[in-house]
């Protein structure tokens, strides 16, 4: 089974998402519109937003990349 592709980072402002979760960490509660304010991630094409929401969940700097054929139903 190949390894899957993971997202680390939103490449329209080249933030990691570790560095969006050591900045969570350092405060008392963290959003995605949190982070949208101080670095920008999701601002731009928004692509990021899913990844970057499931990182805030999971403390996970890095989520497997999901692509139209791993909605069921597909
Ligand atoms: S990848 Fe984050 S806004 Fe485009």
């Amino acid at each position: 089974m190949p390894k899957p592709v993971m997202v680390d980072r939103c490449v329209c402002h080249d933030v990691s998402f570790a560095t969006v979760l050591d900045w969570a960490r350092s405060r008392d509660s963290m959003t995605v519109d949190d982070a949208k304010a101080q670095f920008g991630c999701t601002g731009s094409c928004g692509m990021c937003r899913r990844y970057l929401t499931t990182s805030l969940e999971t403390g996970e700097p890095r989520v497997p990349l999901v692509l139209q054929q791993d909605k069921p139903g597909a």
